[in-house]
């Protein structure tokens, strides 16, 4: 079992990379050291040059992001815990793996076609092959579990493509070298919805605060955010049924049950028909009760820059001793001589 993940280290982490992805990293670390396996969890800080960047900020949201897994209990003993940019690797396999993607599999992404909208000819190459720079991020390590959030699944099935392709064009069929990764997607909180409009995702590139719930938080902001959620003016439904064609409203339940594990019939079953008045501080409790402990751990960590540098050293020096022997089999599989 080697679980493998990536985040950007681009904004702040927000309540849809919680429960989507983050949750799941802590508990497939637990899973993958049970079974004798591996955990790897980087920052994707080459994916962060794609768009437009100040590197000030970059470099302090690297830190930042570092502090914050490791508030949320991604636990550097258990999982190497690194950055791209260390790791030169990844982008040495991109550029082996670029001879084997296809145009068309990359102008077919939702996310290009979402983030270049009608300019494509004014983006970054970075930008259109982005989604092989993962690939790379994931078949480097022969990844089996990749948690993510349901906005990544198109990409995870680009990396799979791409390692069947290679395989085939490259491999004996009876020694295959790229592991096809399987992604591990949350049922219930795959996708997180903006608390202003439920029809899109939270996001940390929205350009308004009121729209996600950013894992630093303070309690009041969180309980202000949730106050001001967009809502209709229906009171709660009895069943789930009801909640269709009501897309804050389920967000708002979706969000309730992740926080605390409960079923969606009996949380309906509890607050149906009742008003979002009553709803909301109940759901704004949740939210504190489980961002305080990490947004306290996050202040005592955040400052410490120099705990948090030596973290990514070490998880980065053990992530490229992993990475040899795939890449060092990609070079010799496509008749690279190297000495
Ligand atoms: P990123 O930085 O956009 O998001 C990090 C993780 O959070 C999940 N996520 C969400 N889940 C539920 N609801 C939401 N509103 C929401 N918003 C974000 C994402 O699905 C993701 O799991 N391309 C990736 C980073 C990456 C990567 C990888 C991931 C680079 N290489 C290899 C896995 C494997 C990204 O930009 O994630």
């Amino acid at each position: 079992m080697r679980v493998l993940s990536g985040i950007q280290p681009t904004g702040k982490p927000h309540l849809g990379n919680y429960l989507g992805a983050i949750v799941n990293y802590v508990k497939l670390q637990e899973e993958a050291l049970a079974a004798g396996g591996e955990c790897f969890i980087f920052l994707a800080d080459l994916h962060a040059i794609s768009q437009t960047h100040d590197p000030a900020e970059l470099t302090q949201n690297t830190r930042e992001m570092v502090a914050t897994l490791v508030a949320c209990g991604v636990d550097p003993a258990k999982t190497i815990l690194f950055n791209q940019a260390q790791v030169p690797a990844h982008a040495e396999l991109q550029w082996l793996l670029n001879g084997t993607a296809r145009m068309g599999w990359l102008n077919r992404m939702t996310q290009w076609k979402d983030k270049a909208g009608k300019n494509r000819e004014g983006q970054s190459i970075a930008l259109f092959t982005y989604p092989v720079l993962q690939a790379a991020d994931v078949l480097l390590y022969q990844a089996t579990h990749v948690p993510v959030g349901e906005d990544q699944k198109q990409h995870l099935e680009l990396a799979r493509d791409i390692a069947q392709k290679f395989n085939s064009d490259f491999c004996p069929e009876d020694a295959p070298l790229f592991t096809l990764p399987e992604p591990y997607i949350p049922p219930a909180a795959a996708r997180i919805m903006s608390l202003r409009d439920g029809s899109v995702k939270m996001s940390k590139s929205d350009p308004s605060e009121m729209s996600r719930i950013n894992l630093t938080d303070d309690a009041d902001t969180v309980m202000k955010k949730v106050k001001k959620a967009k809502t209709d003016p229906e009171p709660l439904p009895s069943d789930e049924k009801g909640l269709a064609n009501r897309p804050e409203a389920l967000n708002l339940i979706t969000i309730y049950c992740a926080l605390t594990g409960k079923s969606t019939a009996d949380v309906l079953s509890e607050y149906g028909g009742q008003g979002f008045g009553n709803f909301k501080p109940v759901l704004g409790d949740a939210l504190v009760e489980t961002l305080q402990p990490i947004n306290a751990r996050f202040m005592e960590l955040k400052d410490d820059q120099e705990a948090l540098d030596a973290i990514l050293a070490r998880g980065a020096a053990q992530a490229r001793e992993r990475g040899i022997p795939t890449l060092n089999a990609a070079y010799k599989a496509l008749g690279l001589v190297r000495g």
